[in-house]
C-alpha cells in the first residue's frame, strides 16, 4: 500500500444550506485560502448554487460537485435533476447515497448503484458513500455493513469505471454530531473498505482508490484523520461552511501530501 500513489481529496458538503448570494461571499472567501492547495478540492452545494459557484470559481483549480444525481436521463421525474443536467453546467462530481438521502428520502443501497452507474456513464465522479448506525457499531457489525453497502453500490461498475469512483466512510453516529471518529476507528474502517475493494477488484485499483473520511472532521481533529494510511481526504459538512476552518483543513490535508 502506497498512500502517495492516491488523489486527496477534501470536499465540502454544503448540505441545504446558502442562497446563492450568500454561496458566492462564501465561495470567496474560501477561494484564496485553498487555491493552489497540494490536494484536489471539491465543493458539493445545493442545485441552486453550482452556476453560481462554477463562475465564481473559474480559473482555480476547485472542483464542484453536487449532493445528488437521478439515474435516468430525462423524463416523468419530478424534482429530479440529470448527469446531463449536471454536466452541462460543469459539474465533475456527486455524492451518492449520502445517510441523509438513504435516512430521509428512502434511499438504498440499490439506487445508490443506479445512481453511481449513471453518473459513471456520464462521467461524473461518484463520490459513494457508505458508513454504520450507532446501534450496528455497538453490535459490532460495522464490517458487515460496510462491505454489503460496498458490494451492492458497486456491482457491476467494470475495472475501468471504478478509477473514477470516490469512496466516502461516514459513520452515521459521527455525522453533525461532534462526535468524531477516533483517527484509529477511521483507519479501522477505511482500510477494511480498500480490503473489500481488493476482493472485488484488482489490487492495484484498490491501492489507488482514494477513500475519505467524514463525520464531524473540523480544524483541529483533520490532521490527525489525514495522517493515517488508508484515509486519502474528508468529506466535510458544518466546518466547509465555515471558511477559515474549511482552509485549515485544506491546509492539513497539504501538508500530508
Ligand atoms: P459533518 O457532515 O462534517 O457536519 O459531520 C459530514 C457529512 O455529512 O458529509
Amino acid at each position: 500500500m502506497d498512500k502517495s500513489k492516491r488523489k486527496t481529496i477534501i470536499a465540502g458538503n454544503w448540505k441545504m444550506n446558502k442562497t446563492m448570494s450568500e454561496a458566492l461571499d462564501l465561495t470567496n472567501q474560501i477561494k484564496p485560502l485553498t487555491n493552489g492547495a497540494d490536494c484536489e478540492v471539491v465543493l458539493c452545494v445545493p442545485f441552486t448554487n453550482l452556476e453560481t459557484v462554477i463562475n465564481a470559481l473559474k480559473g482555480t483549480d476547485i472542483k464542484v460537485g453536487a449532493q445528488n444525481v437521478h439515474f435516468e436521463h430525462s423524463g416523468a421525474f419530478t424534482g429530479e435533476i440529470s448527469v446531463g443536467m449536471l454536466k452541462e453546467l460543469g459539474v465533475q462530481h456527486v455524492i451518492v447515497g449520502h445517510s441523509e438521502r438513504r435516512q430521509y428520502f428512502g434511499e438504498t443501497d440499490e439506487t445508490v448503484n443506479k445512481r453511481a452507474k449513471s453518473a459513471l456513464q456520464g462521467n461524473l465522479m461518484p463520490i459513494i458513500c457508505v458508513g454504520e448506525l450507532l446501534w450496528e457499531r455497538e453490535a459490532g457489525i460495522t464490517e458487515e455493513v460496510l462491505s454489503r453497502q460496498l458490494k451492492l453500490s458497486l456491482a457491476g461498475i467494470p475495472d475501468n469505471d471504478i478509477t473514477k469512483v470516490i469512496i466516502a466512510y461516514e459513520p452515521v453516529w459521527a455525522i453533525g454530531t461532534g462526535k468524531t471518529a477516533t483517527s484509529e476507528q477511521a483507519e479501522q474502517a477505511c482500510k477494511f473498505i480498500r480490503l473489500c475493494i481488493e476482493k472485488l477488484y484488482k489490487n492495484e485499483l484498490a491501492d489507488s482508490l482514494s477513500i475519505l473520511y467524514g463525520g464531524s472532521m473540523n480544524a483541529s481533529n483533520a490532521e490527525q484523520l489525514l495522517a493515517k494510511e488508508d484515509v486519502d481526504g474528508g468529506l466535510i459538512g458544518g466546518a466547509s461552511l465555515k471558511a477559515l476552518d474549511f482552509g485549515e483543513i485544506v491546509k492539513a490535508a497539504s501538508i500530508i501530501v
